[in-house]
């Protein structure tokens, strides 16, 4: 699996976020691979309603109907059209009660839930909230040109043996289809992704060469 999560890049916003999408669709179609794509609250009912990959938001709050002026609610996230939803992402740390609470938000209104980590061991330290996948990311890495593949091997040995293979998903630095190769062999099941996409010359040419790197 690949997830290229948009963040805010102004090559991944509005209507630049819609070709990219396409963009992933395409691939996706031709290559068969499981691609996933994370943007924006505000671009996800187009981008939801015109791409037939899985769309995922960036973030929800565990709110409910009613008074809560300028959150996102788990139920628009839905209805919107996502089919899944990250969490905790390092540029959108939660404090452990609220994640707990915004992952049953998530599962009740059916939203998969991609929870992101720092080190093995607190993705490890998720699991008693059965998410769907957990995503150790180094921090120091995310944007970087150094994969974590090839920076730091060790953390994706450790956080296969701490998370399992069924659920873990590795980034930062991730930028072709070697690095995607090593995150695999190392025993992920896919990858987190943002730069290497959005800041790409060619997205198309990235995603090919990353997705030959599921086949191991
Ligand atoms: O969410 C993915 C991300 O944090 C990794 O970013 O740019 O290092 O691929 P990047």
């Amino acid at each position: 699996m690949i997830i290229t999560n948009f963040k805010t890049y102004e090559t991944a916003t509005g209507h630049l976020a819609l070709s990219l999408a396409k963009i992933h669709e395409e691939v996706a179609k031709e290559t068969g691979a499981d691609i996933r794509i994370a943007v924006q609250a505000v671009d996800l009912a187009r981008i939801s309603h015109e791409v037939s990959i899985p769309v995922l938001a960036q973030h929800i709050d565990p709110v409910v109907h009613g008074g809560a002026t300028g959150h996102i609610l788990p139920e628009s996230v839905k209805l919107a059209g996502a089919s899944g939803v990250i969490l905790n992402h390092s540029e959108r740390r939660l404090k452990r009660e609220v994640l707990e609470a915004s992952i049953k938000r998530a599962k009740e209104v059916g939203l998969v839930t991609v929870i992101c980590a720092e080190t093995p061991e607190e993705g490890a330290s998720f699991l008693e909230f059965d998410p769907d996948f957990i995503a150790v990311e180094p921090p120091e890495l995310i944007g970087g040109d150094i994969s974590v593949s090839t920076a730091k091997p060790e953390i994706i040995e450790h956080a296969t043996k701490l998370i399992g293979s069924d659920k873990l998903l590795v980034g930062a630095g991730v930028k072709n289809g070697a690095d995607v190769r090593t995150c695999i062999k190392l025993g992920a099941i896919g990858v987190l992704l943002a730069s290497g996409v959005t800041q790409a010359d060619d997205p198309k040419a990235v995603l090919i060469d990353l997705v030959s790197g599921l086949q191991t």
